[in-house]
């Protein structure tokens, strides 16, 4: 069997972390990223083809000249607050340039895929923790994209016999552990990087966005999962399609949340830095607790998180944070 794996958006900052950990046990990466928001330097585990997979041309070319396995899908634009300015950027990118690629794949028989689904399908909870049969209500743009690209799936499996696998992250966090990737975004949305950067000093103060939530300390609550714990699972799920299983979907988090000020209060005692925090008013559509069952993946992927602590997060994204404040190639 030929390990090649496509890996789309193998050059952000999960799809970078999936090469490494694909290449450690014996697959042979290829990535396809655009470097809209990706770093080159980011790709150290096998070839970049610089490109969109917006290019059916090059969808062609790629699949025509390569021996691949299965395909890994990283690729989408995951700002919320841009989806509601600018939907049509967000349909386009990440179900129209999806289907474009799924298109690619039923013409040249490619027909495992493991797609980067979201906690953000499933919109406000409605009980908690969030499992896989919580309604998928998505209360914004990028929300929906994902949703639907999990109904085309459903949809190409049927019709086409496309094996699909939907990953459900809650919030990716963490950095390998060695040091060498981590969190490059620009602009950056995500609490932790912005919590380390403020550490470093590259950013004032931190904003903690409301303190009067019905959670135990009045600051939201959100489920962090290791960016190398999602490598794994992603490999079991890949592997789990090349023994011949159907197509499936699963959660992917600690099953624990832990709240904005735990956060910083973590990354105050791991960095020993102040870490100036303020608060400000409460943004709408963040709903107080967001926290995932990933029974179903422990059971039928038999994974497990190995970072499951705040801590081990934390220590491992400030490690990188500190080897490279300026982020990739910096
Ligand atoms: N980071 C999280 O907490 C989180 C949570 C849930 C779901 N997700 C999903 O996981 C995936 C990866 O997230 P990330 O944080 O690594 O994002 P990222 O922005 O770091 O990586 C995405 C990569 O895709 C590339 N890309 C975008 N559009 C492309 C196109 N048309 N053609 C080729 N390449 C393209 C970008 O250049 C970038 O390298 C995304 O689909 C995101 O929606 C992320």
């Amino acid at each position: 069997m030929d390990k090649h794996i496509l890996v789309v958006g193998g050059a952000g900052y999960i799809g970078a972390h999936m090469c490494k950990y694909l290449s450690a046990h014996g697959y042979s990466p290829l990535v396809l990223d655009n470097l809209v928001y990706g770093h080159r330097e980011a790709v150290q585990w096998g070839p970049l083809i610089e490109g969109s997979i917006e290019n059916t041309r090059l969808l062609d070319e790629v699949f025509s000249k390569h021996d691949i396995s299965g395909v890994m899908h990283f690729a989408a634009y995951a700002y919320v607050g841009e989806s509601v300015e600018d939907p049509a950027k967000y349909y386009r990118n990440n179900v129209a340039a999806t289907l474009n690629l799924l298109e690619a794949m039923v013409r040249h028989r490619v027909d495992r895929f493991i797609f980067s689904s979201s906690c953000a399908t499933y919109g406000e909870p409605v009980q908690i923790p969030m499992a896989e049969d919580h309604p998928q209500f998505p209360i914004n743009p990028y929300g929906r994209t994902k949703l639907m690209v999990e109904q085309v799936l459903d949809d190409f499996e049927q019709a086409y016999g496309l094996r699909s696998v939907c990953l459900r992250y809650f919030n990716a966090a963490g950095a390998d552990p060695d040091g060498r990737l981590g969190e490059d975004h620009a602009p950056e949305t995500h609490l932790i990087p912005l919590v380390l950067q403020t550490a470093l000093g590259q950013r004032e103060k931190i904003h903690i966005f409301g303190d009067d939530y019905d959670t135990p300390d009045g600051t939201c609550i959100r489920d962090y999962i290791h960016v190398e714990d999602l490598a794994r699972a992603h490999l079991a799920a890949l592997e789990r399609l090349l023994e011949g299983a159907p197509g499936d979907k699963f959660n992917l988090g600690n099953g624990e949340g832990y709240s904005v000020k735990a956060v910083i209060d973590t990354a105050r005692r791991i960095t020993g830095k102040p870490i100036p925090a303020r608060i400000d008013p409460r943004r709408p559509g963040d709903p107080p607790s967001l926290i995932g069952s990933s029974q179903k993946a422990m059971r039928d992927l038999e994974w497990k998180p190995a970072y499951p602590g705040l801590d081990t997060i934390i220590e491992t994204a400030w490690r990188w944070h500190q080897r490279h404040p300026g982020g990739f190639g910096r």
